[in-house]
């Protein structure tokens, strides 16, 4: 994950009626509320433990700042109340909120370039053979935030191999947020977040968003070769059959560096067949025992042998 995002939509939705009773008693409420050193601890501890995300003392006041939504929108008094709310675990969903107001979904169309073009290049043109000849073939964007990310696979796939839907050729999208799940589904983006991509390629993909002028949505021929699912990364996985592609990039930044490299190697029994291919983000890199697995290679890292990890069953709902 790359940093704490800047502001996200409320999707509360109703506030607590605490809000308004405290209010009318015209007391402070959560903008003057303080985040205490043993308040962040525990949170920080919580979110780590939920999600491998590691946020270190100096974030602190960034907490305090994304959080204070969260407790006006809880009506609680002060970041004690709201560290005993999520301790306690009787709102699963506002630990939902919480991990979404504190995570960054920031991200576009053809993000490090460098990663699709080598993919269009190396990869896909293999890829598209063997789905022709009837193998399973399955990519994963593994913290895909808004879907910018598994659409800019899609695109490519579909320039190399128009006819892959009719392949047993699929992407799997999936991210820690279901706000940023609902919008990725939905693959409806403002006119500027196109701007990375070329005319012939927004032509090909992309219709008027119905009823939202200014906006466009991905075709559904794109949309249809992408499945979006919500998923903790340092979660169980309900899948265990193989990707031929996995992309990861600009999520695990600030996972601690076991964090990371569990999840490297995780990925490595997930990615059997020599040749497989992982991308990571630039500022990411591969632990050494996952090293083992993966050789640098160009943009990406490349399977080794598949012998060394311990491999599941082929299968699963991927
Ligand atoms: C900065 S975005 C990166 C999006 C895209 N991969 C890119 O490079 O443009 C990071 C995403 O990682 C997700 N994330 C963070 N921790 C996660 C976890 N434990 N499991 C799954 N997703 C996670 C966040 O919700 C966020 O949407």
């Amino acid at each position: 994950m790359s940093g704490l995002r800047t502001a996200m939509p409320d999707a509360s939705g109703a506030r607590h009626p605490m809000v308004a009773a405290v209010a009318a008693g015209g007391q402070g409420l959560a903008g003057a509320a303080e985040l205490s050193e043993t308040d962040f601890v525990a949170l920080a501890r919580f979110i780590h433990e939920a999600t491998g995300i590691h946020l270190p003392p100096g974030k602190r006041l960034l907490m305090q700042t994304r959080l204070a939504k969260r407790l006006r929108a809880c009506g609680l008094p002060n970041f004690a109340a709201y560290r005993d709310l999520i301790e306690s675990g009787r709102d699963g969903e506002e630990i939902g909120r919480m991990i979404s107001a504190l995570t960054t979904n920031v991200t576009r169309f053809r993000r490090e370039p460098h990663h699709f073009d080598d993919l269009a290049r190396n990869v896909l043109p293999g890829l598209a053979a063997a789905a022709r000849e009837g193998r399973r073939v399955r990519l994963w964007s593994a913290g895909c935030a808004t879907g910018e990310e598994p659409y800019t696979l899609a695109f490519e796939v579909l320039r190399l191999c128009p006819e892959a839907a009719r392949l047993d050729l699929r992407i799997l999208a999936t991210d820690l947020d279901p706000e940023a799940i609902a919008r990725a589904e939905a693959g409806i983006y403002p006119e500027a977040t196109l701007e990375p991509l070329d005319a012939a390629l927004r032509r090909q993909f992309f219709r008027p968003a119905p009823g939202a002028p200014g906006r466009w949505q991905v075709i559904e021929a794109a949309r249809a070769l992408i499945r979006f699912r919500v998923l903790n990364l340092i979660g169980d996985w309900p899948f265990s059959g193989g990707f031929d592609v996995i992309m990861c990039r600009n999520v695990v930044i600030y996972f601690d560096a076991a964090t990371q490299d569990r999840l490297w190697q995780r990925f490595a029994t997930l990615q059997r067949r020599a040749g497989d291919r992982l991308y990571i983000g630039h500022s990411e890199s591969l632990s050494a025992a996952a090293r083992a697995f993966y050789r640098a290679d160009g943009t990406g890292y490349t399977r080794r042998s598949g012998a060394g990890a311990k491999l599941p069953d082929q299968t699963g709902e991927n």
